[in-house]
């Protein structure tokens, strides 16, 4: 029974051949944030209220100006199209239809011309910086002629983590005809047909995909006259994908940014950093309600958003829950694994006596020791 985003994991480990699972579900290293960012949300404790009367609740907001149905929108991520055959337009078409929005990866397989033609609803372009000044423009031009609403630049990734349990299960990337991936391959036939199939279709799935990428996908250091040049060519909201710490905040403001995504990037990329829910309250000091923080790496029930709402994200984004839903049933899993979070994030504000997004605060729960505390203490030795 798929009853929740644990659930769906469980099911796509039995779904996709090993080296793709392990692709998507690992982390960097050891792995100690990976699991950092699911204890700390389990270190949080909810408080409930009350005598309110919580009959009827509404779980819209709006993000960067934009109404969504529910605070927790898609992360950008590669690979989509490795999953399942519905691929990156799979899942835009749940998001569209779910009410939430979609932020589609440089990385993609499919144009971002095409996936903004075919699909309805809010969508935002993940940016990494393409190696030149030239490239930038041309896919931030491409990016705003094709109607994406925001801009978000990953500054996470100037280099990969060091995946190793990807690595140790070796899944080579484009995918070629390696004995080991046929070996795994072999046994997850439901996988293996659909992917077959979608090679052979027009217009399906692009081994080697480069030419139809979003932008070229060279991971580079960003520096702020990058974010400068960015700010400058982009007239739509901007949000930058990636904020750790508290002190950087108000230089990103400085340089004109709406948005930040307080994230390390799943547990991906350096292993040993806290969970994103630990800085989150630093940010939302820092960020003084002058810009939007959203939050991601972790999310895997309703009871997470509403403790990431509760300390001051607007919305928070998932990675892996939709990957999951979409390796068990495509664009169809992905719908199941959103209304499940809408459901399990329902429920919570009912037990919690609460009627709207708005009423989400710190009242709602109890913050463990430890959090949010550095940036404090250090503005205090600071002065
Ligand atoms: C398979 C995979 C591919 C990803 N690709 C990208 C990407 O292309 N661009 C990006 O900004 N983040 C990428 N990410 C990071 C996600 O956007 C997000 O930060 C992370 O998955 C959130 O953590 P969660 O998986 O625990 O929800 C990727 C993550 C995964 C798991």
């Amino acid at each position: 029974m798929l009853l929740n985003v644990d659930d769906y994991r469980r099911a796509a480990r039995r779904r996709l051949p090993r080296g793709l699972f392990d692709l998507i579900d690992g982390g960097a290293g050891d792995e100690v944030t990976l699991r950092r960012n699911r204890t700390a949300f389990e270190r949080i404790a909810l408080r409930p209220r009350l005598l309110a009367d919580a009959s009827s609740r509404d779980l819209r907001t709006t993000v960067l100006g934009q109404p969504v149905s529910m605070p927790v929108l898609l992360d950008p991520t590669a690979h989509a199209h490795l999953i399942h055959s519905d691929g990156e337009l799979g899942v835009a078409r749940a998001a569209a239809g779910a009410g939430i929005v979609y932020a589609l990866s440089t990385l993609s397989d499919v144009s971002l011309e095409r996936l903004a033609a075919e699909t309805t609803g809010p969508k935002w372009f993940q940016l990494y910086a393409p190696p030149d000044r030239a490239g930038v423009i041309a896919v931030l031009d491409r990016a705003q002629a094709a109607g994406y609403e925001a801009l978000c630049v990953t500054v996470d990734v100037p280099v990969g983590g060091l995946r190793e349990r990807a690595r140790r299960s070796h899944m080579p990337l484009p995918p070629q005809l390696t004995p080991r991936l046929v070996a795994q391959a072999a046994m997850r036939p439901r996988w293996t047909i659909d992917f077959l199939a979608a090679k052979k279709r027009p217009g399906g799935v692009a081994v080697r995909s480069a030419p139809t990428r979003p932008a070229p996908s060279g991971s580079r250091f960003i520096t702020e006259d990058d974010l400068a040049l960015i700010r400058h060519r982009w007239p739509r909201p901007l949000l930058i994908k990636g904020v750790q710490r508290g002190d950087e905040v108000q230089r990103l403001i400085e340089l004109g940014v709406d948005g930040l995504v307080v994230s390390n990037h799943g547990g991906r990329q350096l292993d040993g950093v806290a969970a994103s829910i630990e800085i989150l309250p630093e940010v939302v000091a820092a960020a003084a309600g002058r810009v939007e923080v959203f939050l991601d790496s972790g999310i895997r029930r309703g009871t997470d958003v509403v403790k990431a709402l509760a300390l001051g994200a607007r919305a928070v984004l998932i990675g892996r829950p939709y990957l999951y839903g979409l390796a068990v049933g495509g664009e169809a899993g992905v719908v199941d694994v959103i209304e499940t979070l809408r459901a399990e994030l329902d429920n919570a504000m009912a037990l919690l006596g609460l009627t709207a997004i708005s009423e989400l605060g710190l009242a709602a729960i109890q913050i463990p020791s430890g959090f949010g505390s550095r940036s404090d203490a250090g503005e205090r030795l600071l002065t």
